[in-house]
């Protein structure tokens, strides 16, 4: 694909040795978040998509829940970086591509960068003004590192930049997001991945397990009501940007544990009969009627390695809390000989 005009150019690598930043702009068909909402609140049950909640002010508020005491998913995380980082970086070659699924800001990265030798960063986000700024800022402070921000929707395959062709590739998704895929969805997700690190290429993923019902429970329905803020903050979101007219307050946040699917779902209740406008539209609401607003989908260890090798990859390494409450997997795709 033809770099975009708008391609941005610093640092080129050079006869310095500094690392190239180069923006390359998949051009991600914008959502038609209008359309979707009504789609999805004329369903039985009514539903709204997860994405919905990450405005500026749902993104603070996720990052309020993610230093929970209940919420142990990041901590848990973050520590099995900082202890046994080493043992996932020995398996890694040094001068290897790492492609992040989604923006890349997080302490996880600067963690993992700490114990690879990386020669290039692909963080890929949909986002290109978060994407920008998080690739500068990460540029700034790894300015040996080639970066190649690249703006594109996931969800499909990715092109990735030329510049890295050449080179082998670590697809690194941390805190657990694939379990807000279904488990199909999950399964067609990794394959992509593991076409995009092609065979031999390898990836880091962290995902949270199945466990004890009341602690996940406790997790999505914390003490301080973060969680709670987070959930209703997809309908201000929706009226703010849609001119819808709910009453957020009058939806109480409800986070169950389905045991037999392995399954945290999270709904939004409405505590009275109430009717909401979008636009010409209109939807009646009865009391006690949930929307559900997302699903948090937990593995056994051995049901992930089944799920990434049905989708195309070997599980090298699995690095997981005394609690077991959380796993990283180090994965290698497979050749077609494999
Ligand atoms: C982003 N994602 C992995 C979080 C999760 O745990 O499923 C989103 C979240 N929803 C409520 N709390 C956290």
């Amino acid at each position: 694909m033809a770099r975009n005009s708008s391609m941005d150019r610093q640092n080129q690598s050079g006869a310095g040795g500094d690392g190239a930043f180069e923006f390359f702009d998949r051009h991600p068909v914008a959502n038609n978040m209008f359309e979707d909402v009504l789609t999805s609140l004329a369903m039985s049950p009514k539903r709204l998509a997860p994405k919905y909640f990450y405005n500026a002010r749902g993104s603070e508020l996720f990052e309020a829940i993610t230093k929970l005491p209940e919420y142990y998913v990041t901590r848990t995380e973050q520590s099995l970086i900082a202890e046994r980082g080493l043992e996932i970086g020995a398996q890694i070659p040094a001068g290897v591509c790492v492609v992040e699924y989604g923006g890349g800001s997080s302490e996880k990265l600067r963690a993992l960068l700490g114990v690879l030798s990386p020669s290039a960063y692909v963080p890929i986000d949909i986002s290109r003004d978060y994407l920008l700024q998080q690739a500068r800022a990460l540029h700034s402070d790894f300015p040996s590192l080639s970066v190649y921000p690249t703006c594109a929707d996931f969800s499909a395959p990715v092109e990735l930049p030329e510049p890295v062709d050449d080179i082998p590739k670590l697809a690194f998704f941390p805190g657990s997001s694939i379990g807000n895929f279904n488990r199909a969805s999950a399964q067609i997700f990794l394959g992509q991945v593991a076409r995009a690190v092609g065979p031999g290429g390898q990836m880091v993923i962290g995902v949270d397990r199945r466990k004890d019902p009341a602690v996940l429970e406790a997790a999505y329905n914390d003490s301080q009501g973060v969680t709670a803020a987070f959930n209703r903050n997809v309908l201000s979101h929706i009226n703010t940007e849609l001119g819808a007219t709910f009453d957020v307050s009058s939806f109480r946040h409800e986070a169950r544990y389905d045991v037999a699917d392995g399954r945290i779902d999270m709904f939004l209740i409405s505590t009275r009969d109430q009717r909401v406008r979008i636009g010409e539209h209109s939807f009646d609401i009865a009391e006690n009627e949930a929307i559900h607003t997302e699903s948090s989908f937990k593995y056994h260890v051995d049901e992930f390695v089944e799920l990434a090798g049905r989708a195309g990859f070997d599980c090298e390494l699995t690095l997981s809390d005394d609690d077991e409450y959380f796993s990283i997997y180090l994965l290698r795709a497979r050749s077609a000989t494999d």
